[in-house]
């Protein structure tokens, strides 16, 4: 398609700014470190001609790339820049959360939302987007929390998934637990949930992604799934490309006798599923593949073995036992260090010796690799599952195998390097099809076209316009507290409380609860409290602002998005355990059940029966003995984060206490948390987050424990921040 034809069609205000999130691994522009680590692989490239691609399209006006901001001497210092320009109208910018210090992605939970506090100011400051879209699990979760907060539609693409890693390991052997040591599964699985149920749309690259990946969560709903292949970049990657091959063929020949032999190539990450050691058992045991090739494993830069992760090494070292054990030497190439352009070698050296390329990765959502074996002219030996299944069937350049049946292996790299016809077919075949299917041209294309309906069906986000000056603004810090066993439960601390907020008129005062508005109403004059400047009602599903409670429109709008009560309700009727509680506690926005523990099934049950009926929901557990459920876009957490950006408060300069489940969404990211002393058990979960205080003292005593503690009155001090 030419570029430039339609480029007057569109005028600026038509244009879509889009907001791609991807948060691990090491992200620049310029000459990406792919495979310097498991977290920088595919991924990495994918969302980075994802955005340029976008933003060559006359539709788009400005596309950015949010990732992490790392400061740390052990990478570049290219991960420290705020921003990057990578195309015209494209950039990464890097959002400073958590650690500075580099993090393998498994680490990155506990500061999911310190990220969305901080991408909530940077918004304030650049401007919001029309559409925002989360990649893998980390940013999935994310993307949603925004998403949901803002009113931006969403789309989401998983990458690969905690289900069938887990589904995998399981299959391999691996315990529940060590799966959940290792990989924090259940979070990610969670986050993954969350994301689809966000969605409005879900991208995928391969139709099998969707059947079989998909298709294991609970938020399945195949309708909102696109498959629009990834483009691959094959320009290095073609059997002409002019370098030569010397410099890998030297490197290469120090470990090989015969040079002349066809190469069975692999290259891949020092990563547990991409199965490399069952590749070297195959080779080392099959008389006949020794015989007919040589072997040449291509595992990512390292330049020292001592720098690699201890998994990583723990793969190294069983690579160089099999080795050993199989008496490989001069048959087998392990290279060192790779020049970033020499990849693309080692497939034309491969190719020229009429070899085969492997990847018996465990899961395969889509094998770049594959496409660019194919692109060189390379057959293929794959696994049979999501991208190899799609790309042998558009390309017909090589076989499936099972990756955990051996002798299926070698039988397919045989049938391949031996038949010489059946190599040539392939080798054409794969160079067309990877042509014609797989462009980012013809991806973002495709992906523009959906989003243009998503976009016309979808309203302007309530926070996209500037907002009249009120009271709020005036204060400059805030404390934003539950009513009940936060602040209730001692009289005295109740009057020392009350003092504090009268005697500092700089500070606003805001009430957060599970009560509905009358309710809450009721027992603030009882308590002869001040009246609130901000009121949370219902569990975070009304806003109001002071004397006359004036509702917070903006708020409102919208929050009632996928919010079905009716069939909720009805879904929830027959579940054992589970009562609905008196209609004074009832609300438009809030269903609330009383829950007998001994009786109810689990949390996450509930949570599953709801979305196999398709109806979205955010469910909030408090005190062991109520469940609320709510619209996906409420909650004390989306409320609070409403709030901050509305009125521009930095969360530095927000207190905010509670003691229970329907208070976690408030406590979690940038502001100050206090968690009362008499605090019940599902909050012990926030201790290892940072910025939470958790209180010796009790009700009102714990509140005003931790004004003290961030010396909240007079120059705010942080103790707990480990942020830095
Ligand atoms: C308050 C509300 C109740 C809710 C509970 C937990 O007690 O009155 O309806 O379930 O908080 O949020
Ligand atoms: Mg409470």
């Amino acid at each position: 398609m030419n570029k430039n034809s339609n480029t007057k069609s569109s005028n600026d205000s038509q244009k879509s700014k889009i907001t791609l999130i991807s948060l691990h691994g090491l992200i620049r522009g310029d000459n990406p470190e792919l495979g310097r680590d498991s977290d920088t692989g595919g991924q990495v490239i994918y969302v980075l001609e994802l955005a340029r691609e976008l933003a060559k399209h006359p539709d788009v006006r400005e596309v950015e790339l949010l990732t992490r901001q790392i400061v740390d001497d052990k990478v570049s210092s290219d991960y420290a820049q705020l921003e990057e320009q990578i195309a015209e109208n494209a950039k990464i910018v890097r959002i400073p959360f958590g650690p500075k210090k580099y993090l393998r992605k498994e680490l990155l939970w506990p500061y999911i939302e310190v990220f969305t506090d901080q991408t909530l100011s940077y918004f304030k400051r650049s401007g919001l987007p029309d559409i925002i879209h989360g990649h893998y699990a980390d940013a999935g979760l994310a993307g949603a929390h925004l998403a949901r907060l803002l009113h931006i539609p969403y789309i989401f693409t998983g990458h690969s998934l905690g289900r069938v890693k887990q589904e995998r390991l399981l299959a391999k052997g691996s315990t529940a637990e060590s799966i959940e040591k290792k990989y924090n599964i259940s979070t990610r699985i969670e986050a993954e949930e969350v994301a689809l149920e966000t969605a409005t749309m879900v991208v995928t690259s391969t139709s099998q992604e969707v059947e079989e990946q998909y298709k294991l969560y609970e938020q399945y709903d195949p309708s909102r799934m696109e498959v629009i292949p990834p483009g691959v970049d094959l320009t290095n990657f073609s059997p002409t490309a002019n370098s030569s091959v010397d410099s890998v063929r030297t490197k290469v020949g120090r470990f090989l006798s015969d040079l002349e032999k066809p190469v069975i190539l692999t290259i891949a990450r020092l990563d547990e599923r991409k199965n490399l050691e069952t590749l070297v058992r195959v080779f080392g045991q099959s008389q006949r593949l020794r015989e007919v090739a040589n072997l040449v494993v291509v595992l990512g830069t390292r330049k020292k073995l001592a720098d690699l992760t201890k998994p990583e090494r723990r793969i190294f070292d069983n690579v160089l036992s099999l080795i050993d054990d199989y008496d490989l030497y001069g048959s087998i190439a392990y290279p060192k260090t790779l020049a970033p352009g020499e990849v693309s070698e080692f497939y034309r050296l491969a190719a020229s010796t009429q070899g085969v390329f492997v990847n018996p990765a465990l899961t395969e959502p889509f094998g770049l690799t594959l496409l660019e074996a194919a692109g060189t002219g390379l057959p293929i030996v794959a696994t049979n599952d999501g991208g190899p299944r799609d790309i042998i069937e558009n390309c017909q350049n090589g076989l499936l195998i099972d990756p955990l049946d051996e002798e299926d292996i070698e039988h397919a790299l045989l049938r391949i390097l031996t038949d010489s016809e059946q190599w040539e077919e392939f080798s054409k075949q794969g160079i067309a099809g990877a042509h014609k299917h797989y462009s980012w041209s013809n991806h973002a294309d495709r992906y523009l076209r959906d989003l243009k309906d998503i976009l016309k069906y979808s309203e302007k986000p309530v926070l996209a316009s500037s907002f009249p000056k009120r009271r709020l603004p005036t204060f400059d810090r805030l404390i934003i507290t539950d009513l009940d066993n936060t602040l209730t439960g001692d009289e005295e601390a109740v009057r020392e409380f009350t003092k504090i907020i009268e005697e500092n008129d700089k500070i606003g005062f805001g009430i957060a609860t599970g009560r509905t508005l009358t309710n809450a109403l009721e027992l603030i004059h009882k308590l002869k409290l001040p009246m609130p400047d901000v009121l949370d009602t219902s569990v975070g599903t009304a806003l109001h602002y002071g004397e006359d409670q004036i509702e917070d429109r903006s708020w409102r709008r919208q929050i009632d998005f996928n919010w079905k009560p009716d069939e909720i309700r009805k879904v929830l009727e027959d579940v054992p355990g589970l009562s609905l509680q008196s209609a004074e506690n009832q609300s438009d926005f809030k269903i609330s059940y009383e829950i007998d523990t001994t009786l109810a099934p689990k949390a996450a049950e509930i949570r599953k029966i709801l979305r196999q009926a398709k109806l979205r929901a955010n469910l909030i557990f408090s005190l062991g003995m109520y469940l609320d459920v709510i619209p996906v876009r409420g909650g004390s957490g989306n409320t609070l984060r409403h709030l901050l950006y509305k009125w521009g408060f930095a969360p530095e300069q927000v207190l905010v206490a509670g003691d229970s489940g329907n208070d976690e969404g408030m406590l979690k990211g940038r502001t100050l948390g206090v968690v009362v002393g008499n605090h019940s058990p599902e909050l012990n979960k926030l201790k290892k987050l940072p910025r939470i205080y958790f209180a010796k003292a009790e009700h009102a005593h714990g509140i005003i424990e931790g004004i003290q503690y961030y010396n909240f009155l007079d120059h705010i001090k942080i103790p707990n921040d480990d942020l830095e």
